[in-house]
């Protein structure tokens, strides 16, 4: 049970003033009964509460798909600089966080929830969920770069990086590529190009596992995810679909099999 201004609020419906406001119209109704206190006690999975001839839908999580523009900072809070969570609309707020971090000038999608088991799944290092990005790099990126992506860099951590996909978009003295890497380590398609000479101009994610950046949703805004896009990414091993290895994915494959097969 709770308060039937906190579910409003938690549903998005407005802040609590706003919310005190809908229900001084006499604008929401509980089990069909107009409800105007704010402090009425409703029951989240059973009560029908309706705002404004709209069903008010209870979810314990929120997931919002944020385009986020360069400029801000993929923290909940800052002193100094603009956060992404100054983006989200205030009636969500609260307890939200990025999953993961994109780089100050680093544009795309990041996803803000509420939902930590989620985080931890999506961000745990031995999931290995794909990341893609759309890079300008300045120089020429070659043959050679993609096989070495492809077998691992030095970047000055303990291991070379995980097999990375590079796919050459155009080819000059800036160049155009699209990058799927599967860690997420400081800086590291700044740092990958910078072991090959080479330089990251700009920098944007374009899809994190299954969940593809809408490329209707105009830079700074965000929208919450659809059932379809949520319920593909909680299916967490879903998210290396399109994985970089094919010989070690046959193999993985192959093992499988075997193992089904008795
Ligand atoms: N790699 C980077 O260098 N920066 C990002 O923001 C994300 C990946």
């Amino acid at each position: 049970m709770m308060r039937l201004d906190k579910f409003l609020c938690a549903t998005g419906f407005g802040t609590r003033s706003q919310v005190k406001e809908l229900l001084k119209k006499g604008l929401v109704k509980v089990n069909g009964d107009t409800a105007r206190r704010p402090e009425q006690k409703v029951d989240e999975e059973r009560d029908q509460v309706v705002c404004g001839g709209k069903e008010a839908v209870y979810a314990p999580y929120t997931y919002l798909m944020l385009h986020k523009p360069a400029g801000v900072v993929s923290a909940t809070e800052d002193s100094r600089e603009r956060t992404v969570l100054d983006l989200a609309p205030e009636t969500y707020r609260k307890d939200l966080f990025p999953v993961g971090r994109l780089d100050k000038d680093t544009e795309g999608l990041l996803l803000l929830t509420n939902d930590g088991a989620l985080a931890h799944e999506l961000l745990s290092p031995g999931k290995h969920v794909d990341k893609t990005y759309y890079a300008r790099i300045l120089g020429q990126v070659t043959e050679a770069h993609v096989k070495s992506f492809l077998e691992g860099l030095d970047i000055g951590e303990k291991r070379k990086t995980l097999p990375a996909e590079l796919l050459i978009l155009r080819r000059g003295e800036i160049s155009e590529v699209e990058i799927t890497i599967r860690e997420g380590k400081y800086h590291q398609i700044k740092r990958m190009f910078q072991a090959v000479g080479c330089q990251v101009q700009y920098l944007k994610r374009l899809r994190m596992g299954t969940l593809v950046l809408d490329e209707a949703l105009p830079s700074g805004a965000c929208r919450p995810l659809t059932k379809e896009e949520l319920r593909a990414l909680k299916n967490v091993d879903d998210q290396r679909k399109n994985s970089i290895e094919p010989a070690e994915r046959k193999d993985t494959e192959q093992k499988g099999k075997e193992r089904q097969n008795g």
